[in-house]
């Protein structure tokens, strides 16, 4: 297993997990699979550069690509001391092996190389269960409950806040 920030040449297997990503879990993602299937790979290219603003970290299994997570500083100066996590995803046939804690550990050592960024954001919707536990195993805390935070189709899901002091 490796893990790494992402670059662009990376673009093509981030598309495919991406997409993958959006596909089967709708619900776990704000963006939706009918917008992103359309667009080039520069798109997704330019997602995963990293910047000063934002950077994503892959985990690979034998040169695949397996699992995602991204963190993005919030564009705003006043509010720029805080980064959103992102796109945390791992292939269905990989999870449950640890690559999601491997992937927080790993954004977290990031972020903490950021410039001035001194807290990790992020929003899961209330029944993702283990999710929220495996954010609690490294430290996040619900700062606020959202209700009626994403809708799909006729469904609509609530969301939980969390955060984590760097
Ligand atoms: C959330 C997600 C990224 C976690 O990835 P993962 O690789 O399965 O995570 P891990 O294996 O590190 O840990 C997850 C759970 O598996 C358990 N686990 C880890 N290794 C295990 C093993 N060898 N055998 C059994 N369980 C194991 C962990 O203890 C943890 O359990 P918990 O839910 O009781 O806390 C993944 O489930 C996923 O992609 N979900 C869909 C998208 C999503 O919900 N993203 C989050 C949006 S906010």
């Amino acid at each position: 297993m490796d893990i790494r920030v992402l670059n662009s040449s990376d673009a093509e297997q981030y598309k495919k997990i991406r997409l993958n990503a959006l596909l089967s879990c709708p619900e776990s993602f704000a963006q939706s699979f009918d917008f992103e299937q359309t667009q080039p790979l520069n798109y997704f290219a330019d997602k995963i550069t990293q910047s000063n603003q934002s950077f994503v970290v892959g985990v690979f299994n034998k040169n695949q690509l397996v699992g995602t997570a991204g963190v993005s500083r919030q564009d705003r100066l006043k509010r720029s001391h805080k980064g959103m996590i992102w796109g945390f995803y791992v292939d269905k046939s990989f999870q449950k092996n640890g690559l999601g804690k491997h992937l927080l550990e790993k954004i977290i050592d990031e972020a903490k190389q950021f410039k001035d960024l001194t807290q990790l954001q992020l929003v899961v919707i209330s029944e993702n269960i283990s999710a929220i536990k495996l954010y609690q195993k490294y430290g996040f805390e619900t700062f606020a409950f959202e209700q009626d935070a994403l809708r799909l189709g006729q469904r609509s899901y609530n969301a939980q806040h969390m955060v984590l002091f760097l």
